[in-house]
């Protein structure tokens, strides 16, 4: 039998401190290179920090508009999460991804060797031999609904690690609801129908991040240019190391890293929702060639197998269903 090898890649940190020279399955196409045919540049007009303590205001709903029409995604500050809380969550993270790889393993995605889950550490699924590979590796844990945690694929080192995500998901499922109230009240909807569509259950994922330095940023991506499926992500970003862009009008855009600040996203689950007037971005990560990068993307979705249709307040006869 042909060697499957392919089929269970070595931890891109591990494969980091290794080589000098990125293997040539984490090459990417010319046209999809970082620097090659479009230059990132910061942003035209400064991405809006939405406070989200007022956005029952009429100013900072309009901020919140702008920013979703232009971008589909905005920074979020005065969101209720302590700022400790921020920072010991991000180091228990990186103490996670620091210990040997034999701990790490202990939660991998891989089942019997190869088969992946969605939950545990490693890699994305390798579904093709010239699949181009992301650089980087990744936690992800299932955080809602509550009693569908699997804690045992949770982390048990560092100690606190189980109660600062308990803790961190509590409160970034409020700001889901609220941001969700929010956009209903902008479009004139009930300010309770998008809520009332994910049916009380929202599914939720947090997806650690890891991004090792990289010897060829120019070459290689840290995760591809993608947009994100589900309804809404509060992405929780290093604040010492940029690389998150985002494209608008077939141009990349540098989004700033800001201490305690969070990055929120719409997902292409609400853009099918809100009947496309808010869209759902186009971003990716770029590496860096000295320094680790660490997130954490919480990811809100409705429950699988559930229909997805725009509110029917969006419709009439001159606004079809996309
Ligand atoms: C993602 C993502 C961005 C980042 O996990 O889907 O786009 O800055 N992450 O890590
Ligand atoms: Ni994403």
């Amino acid at each position: 039998m042909a060697s499957e090898s392919w089929k269970v890649p070595t931890p891109v940190k591990e494969l980091a401190a290794l080589v000098e020279e990125p293997p040539s399955r984490f090459v990417q196409r010319e046209e999809d290179r970082p620097g090659s045919l479009m230059l990132a540049a910061d942003m035209p007009d400064p991405l809006p920090i939405v406070d989200l303590d007022k956005l029952s205001t009429a100013d900072e709903a309009a901020k919140l508009r702008s920013a979703l029409q232009t971008w589909g995604l905005f920074l979020a500050t005065i969101h209720g999460i302590d700022a400790s809380l921020m920072e010991d969550l991000m180091k228990a993270s990186r103490e996670f991804f620091n210990q040997p790889l034999q701990e790490r393993q202990k939660y991998s995605n891989l089942r019997e060797g190869s088969r992946f889950q969605l939950e545990g550490y490693g890699s994305d699924p390798v579904i093709a031999q010239d699949h181009i590979h992301d650089w980087s590796d990744h936690l992800q844990l299932k955080v809602e609904p509550e009693d569908e945690r699997n804690l045992d694929q949770w982390p048990n080192h560092p100690e606190s690690f189980r109660d600062l995500l308990h803790e961190y998901a509590t409160k970034t499922k409020a700001i889901m609801e609220k941001i969700l109230r929010a956009m209903a009240k902008i479009l004139e909807l009930d300010e309770e129908d998008f809520i009332n569509q994910i049916c009380g259950r929202p599914q939720a994922y947090a997806r650690f991040n890891y991004y090792p330095p990289c010897p060829r940023p120019e070459l290689v991506l840290s995760i591809k240019a993608h947009s994100d499926a589900p309804l809404l992500t509060v992405l929780l970003v290093d604040p010492e190391v940029g690389g998150l862009q985002v494209q608008r009008d077939n141009k990349w855009f540098n989004v700033p890293s800001i201490p305690h600040t969070l990055v929120i996203n719409l997902g292409d689950s609400f853009e099918v929702m809100n009947n496309g007037i808010f869209k759902s971005p186009v971003h990716r990560v770029v590496t860096n060639a000295e320094k680790e990068r660490i997130s954490l993307a919480m990811t809100y979705t409705v429950e699988r197998d559930s229909v997805l249709e725009p509110a029917a307040g969006l419709l009439d006869e001159k606004r079809p269903a996309r």
